[in-house]
């Protein structure tokens, strides 16, 4: 059967020709990848009672999935069912809407808030080949009216975006805590270094069926950049991958789950004891995929390193201080290769 190509906001047919087609060692070697079934799963309704006598179980679940994996899936998180389906519903609906419509957020400036973008590799001897994905990134606020910078196309993007940013807002508050509390830290600490106005924004990645997944990769292999990130998976595709000791791990949708992940600046605030774990999406040859990423980010001015009351003589600082614009600075250096910005701001010894 025959599919018609999916246009790219720019009208590119998304087809296999050489501009979207890895280089051999570059490919996803799916043969090789393990499934997920050690991924931890966490139940936030667990016994999650503070009674001065150390952690909670729930709490020490949530650590050692930091400490072990940098990723956990989280059931029973107080999201709504319905307004996940309604919200993957309408970046659908987005991603369906002609390329012409699409193409007023196409911009090469990235410093724009609200965008359409492509991820693309650049490879010494090939040049860029562009990712089999199409990626729409925009702010999102808890309690701010951001809904004016969004699309009126689907009608109801606005509205349900609205509602999911709140109760997405209320569970961030939940996890900040709750790693803290792994950290053995105040409850508020981590909230409180990531700083003041943290930058909020969204991507909502579309990964149109591909004829053949071996030669093609929907996202690269990347850290995520901010303190954590949840992610909305829609339910029976598979694509996120993340990586440990060396191989790749499946992370299947489970029902009603959100995927949690730490970011770089969650590892160097824990000072190495929290792990930002690198991660990619592979294409499916059958069925597209979407999903929602809503980040929690430093914003430039804040002063981002190793938190005090985790440095003594055994654990020296593993990071020097930085403002997080000096990391964004970095970040954008290493544009189009595999970055490895973290280590940038690793101290010696
Ligand atoms: C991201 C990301 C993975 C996915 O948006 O940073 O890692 O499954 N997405 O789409
Ligand atoms: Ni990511």
């Amino acid at each position: 059967m025959e599919m018609t190509p999916y246009q790219l906001a720019n009208k590119t047919p998304l087809t296999l020709s050489p501009n979207f087609i890895l280089p051999e060692d570059k490919r996803p070697n799916l043969s090789d990848v393990l499934p997920s079934d050690s991924i931890p799963i966490i139940d936030l309704n667990d016994h999650d009672i503070d009674d001065g006598q150390g952690p909670s179980p729930l709490v020490t679940k949530i650590s050692q999935a930091c400490e072990e994996y940098g990723f956990f899936q989280i059931i029973n998180h107080g999201v709504p069912k319905e307004l996940c389906q309604k919200v993957l519903a309408v970046v659908t609906e987005f991603f369906q809407l002609p390329p012409e419509e699409r193409a007023q957020y196409l911009t090469k400036d990235h410093s724009k808030q609200v965008k359409v973008f492509n991820y693309y590799q650049k490879y010494d001897g090939i040049g860029k080949v562009t990712m089999w994905s199409e990626t729409f990134s925009h702010p999102w606020h808890p309690t701010e009216d951001f809904t004016h910078l969004l699309p009126t196309n689907p009608p109801q993007y606005r509205e349900v975006f609205a509602e999911y940013a709140r109760a997405i807002g209320v569970l961030f508050d939940r996890l900040l805590s709750l790693i803290s509390r792994g950290l053995g830290l105040d409850k508020d600490c981590l909230k409180r270094r990531i700083g003041e106005k943290p930058g909020l924004n969204t991507q909502a990645n579309y990964y149109p069926a591909c004829p053949d997944p071996e030669l093609t990769m929907g996202m690269p292999d990347h850290n995520d950049l901010g303190s954590i990130a949840v992610l909305l998976q829609v339910e029976g595709v598979t694509g996120l991958q993340v990586i440990k000791d060396g191989k790749w791990l499946t992370v299947d949708p489970v029902p009603d789950a959100f995927v949690i992940n730490l970011a770089d600046q969650t590892q160097v605030l824990s000072n190495g004891k929290f792990k930002s774990v690198g991660h990619r999406a592979i294409t499916n040859k059958l069925l597209p995929r979407l999903s929602l990423g809503m980040f929690y980010t430093p914003n430039n001015d804040t002063i981002i390193g190793p938190i005090e009351d985790l440095i003594d003589e055994e654990n020296p600082p593993k990071y020097r201080k930085y403002s997080f614009k000096e990391y964004m600075e970095e970040f954008y250096k290493q544009e189009g290769k595999r970055r490895r910005v973290k280590e940038a701001f690793e101290l010696q010894r």
